[in-house]
């Protein structure tokens, strides 16, 4: 039988696929974006001169965009483009996106690499990857020839690793000119920053400003200051919530992860209990160590007759874009890394904003009509912060960067190409801390022992390269390779805040009186033991997902630890070894116990504390090591392990002379 083809068959429908539909509208809101018109004229400066800087409000279209014009129109002669961010969330968030954009599953054509993660595989072109990452490959590849094109992006964060790249890409792009070889394009992106600076540190590069999108924003200021930022937030959101219409959502400013859990659930339980008409409401945690999972919520359409409520850290202030937010929140504050230089230690620390970032903040609430910012503090307040943020580089310990510029062989970090200098004291310090911890030799030259050749070989910060390298010593590389990963992951212990008390009483049993260090062992012990039993882990209140990760860092380290011939020993229950072997990276961050009963910080002679969350929060031992320092209304040891004063002498006689223990 012939069938006639134009006349529809009878039993035959018509079907659109749906899939299509969503990438029509894909294609359809990228061609809006005020990226797009300035596309061609992009490719042509590109083209034309070595470097280009961009300037563009955040939601522009930089990050997912250009990477891919360039792509296309074939600028990156069949090699990769490098994008870097500085923070991990958005480095897999946006390649995400873009893949998705590309119709290409994630590590084919686009792809994501950051410490621990790394997505790509031979045919990625647009590597999305944290500034760390770049950092540490350009250890092994100084010229970086595996890269056409390397955009650095959200620039006015200048984070330490930005920073140093900014030198280092200078440097290989001069380079490989000299040397007759492709050259490097360097792309800088920035939603706001000081482009005279940045353009006469690239040589006069060309500066391109993007046409932004933006609706007026009606500014307040509290008319008093504010004991209680926390507090305030909350009454403000509900003043808000009251007399909003639905779907305008409101964007809240806070400083850390266990601020902002704690005021999600204090807005779900006010919420839950108000009456009358109003919204029901859609609250949103957002913070770099929320699951995925969780992350994509914030970006998901507020659906009809409700409210969204974003509560995050500083990470939506630039680099991640949210939609419908209409009413900015903002406390003023941002958890930042302070630097001790005396004691040459970092401290995280609650500070004030500067000008520039509270008005990054502002602009969230006017992407897409005009919106309003809440500033709980007062305008003479605002008045007082600095109008732009201090580069980090200026105020961090510099042991980790020292130690990677010396491995690229940059010998003279004093006189390194940076874009805004660090103190030479600052420099002084941690080049005294890397001989301490054996990675340089004990002299002028600024030369790599070969212990220190094999630390830079890690991606942890030195004092942690130094432990697992000592493990030989202390045949405990086992043990310390699990403490080691647990600490470079987000926490295991999952508490949550109903709950707390119970899920402290039932990991009582995994306490240490040694210290947290040890406690994690056990935990990761019996997890072992019970072979990742998912029942286990809700029963125990451990995070699976995080216990996973930090099993598959352990691989990874493993693998560098067997390169480079380490011994791998288990000291069983002998958990002393491990002890000491912690003390031989970590013995700068001692605390000394006094007779008033409370902690100084050895280094500072401050006076410091055991925090709340720790295993030995209700003991006294004489001498503890401490991971880190936090600052809020004490100054708080975090990740304790009990050590004897001996043990902290012998690993660094000469460092204890100075500051002998007087226990
Ligand atoms: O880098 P910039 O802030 O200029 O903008 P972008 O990150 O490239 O984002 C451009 C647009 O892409 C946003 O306005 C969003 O509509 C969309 N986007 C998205 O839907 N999902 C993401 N993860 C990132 C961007
Ligand atoms: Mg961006």
């Amino acid at each position: 039988m012939m069938l006639n083809t134009s006349e529809p068959s009878p039993k035959r429908m018509k079907f659109s696929q749906n899939g299509d539909d969503h990438y029509a509208k894909i294609k359809e809101e990228r061609f809006k974006l005020p990226i797009r018109p300035v596309k061609h004229k992009l490719i042509q400066e590109v083209q034309r001169h070595p470097t280009v800087i961009i300037i563009g409000e955040t939601g522009s279209g930089k990050t997912t965009q250009i990477p891919q014009y360039l792509y296309e129109a074939g600028v990156h002669r069949n090699s990769i483009i490098a994008i870097t961010q500085p923070r991990k969330v958005a480095a897999i968030t946006v390649s995400q996106r873009v893949a998705l954009e590309k119709r290409s599953d994630i590590g084919d054509l686009v792809g994501y690499c950051v410490r621990f993660d790394d997505s790509t595989t031979e045919k990625t072109k647009i590597k999305y990857m944290t500034d760390g990452m770049l950092l540490r490959e350009s250890i092994l590849d100084p010229l970086m020839k595996r890269y056409s094109i390397v955009i650095l992006d959200e620039a006015h964060e200048r984070t330490i690793q930005t920073d140093v790249l900014f030198g280092v890409v200078k440097s290989a792009q001069r380079q490989r000119q000299r040397n007759g070889m492709r050259p490097l394009k360097v792309i800088v992106m920035s939603a706001t920053m000081d482009v005279d600076h940045f353009s006469q540190y690239f040589n006069k590069a060309p500066v391109l400003y993007l046409e932004g999108r933006q609706f007026p924003i009606r500014v307040m200021f509290s008319k008093e200051e504010q004991s209680d930022y926390l507090f305030s937030s909350l009454v403000t959101l509900f003043q808000i919530h009251r007399e909003a219409p639905a779907q305008e959502d409101i964007l809240i400013f806070l400083t850390g992860q266990e601020e902002i859990e704690s005021a999600v659930k204090s807005i779900k339980d006010i919420s839950s209990t108000l009456m009358g008409n109003v919204p029901n409401m859609i609250v949103c945690p957002l913070y770099a160590a929320l699951p995925p999972q969780q992350q994509l919520k914030v970006f998901q359409k507020t659906p009809k007759g409700c409210r969204k409520v974003i509560v995050s850290t500083n990470v939506a202030e630039t680099s991640v874009t949210i939609s419908g937010v209409r009413f900015v929140i903002d406390s003023g504050k941002v958890k930042a890394k302070i630097y001790n230089s005396r004691g040459g230690l970092d401290l995280m620390k609650v500070v004030n904003l500067s000008q520039a970032q509270a008005q990054q903040r502002c602009g969230r609430a006017g992407r897409e009509a005009p919106g309003s910012c809440y500033r709980l503090y007062t305008e003479q307040q605002y008045d007082t912060f600095k109008k732009t943020t201090v580069p980090e580089i200026q105020r961090c310990n510099l042991a980790s960067v020292v130690l990677q510029l010396v491995a690229m062989g940059i010998h003279d970090v004093i006189n390194f190409d940076f874009m805004d200098k660090p103190s030479p004291e600052a420099i002084h310090t941690a080049v005294e801390q890397l001989k301490l911890l054996g990675a340089l030799e004990n002299n002028d030259e600024a030369k790599l022992t070969p212990a220190g050749k094999n630390m830079a070989a890690f991606p942890l910060d030195p004092r942690l390269s130094k432990v697992v390298l000592a493990a030989k010593d202390f045949e405990c590389l086992e043990e310390i390779l699990t403490i080691v990963s647990l600490l470079s992951v987000d926490s295991i212990l999952f508490t949550p805040q109903n709950k707390r008390e119970h899920a402290l009483a039932v990991r009582e049993k995994f306490m240490s009186s040694e210290g947290d260090h040890i406690t994690l062992l056990n935990i990761y012990k019996a997890y072992k033991g019970v072979q990742g039993n998912k029942a286990w882990c809700q029963e125990n209140f451990i995070n699976q997902r995080n216990m996973r990760t930090a099993i598959d860092v352990r691989r990874q380290l493993r693998e560098i630890c067997v390169k480079q011939s380490l011994p791998f020993n288990t000291c069983g229950l002998d958990t002393a070894s491990v002890r000491k072997c912690l003390v031989s990276g970590f013995f700068m961050n001692s605390a000394e116990l006094q007779r008033e009963g409370e902690y100084i910080s050895l280094s500072t002679r401050k006076p410091v504390t055991i925090h709340p969350s720790s295993a030995l929060f209700h003991c006294k031992p004489s001498y503890v090591i401490y991971n880190e320092l936090v600052q809020t209304s004490k100054c708080y040891m975090r990740d304790l392990c009990v050590v004897d004063a001996a043990w902290l002498y012998d690993s660094a006689p000469s460092y204890f002379k100075k500051k002998k223990p007087t226990g």
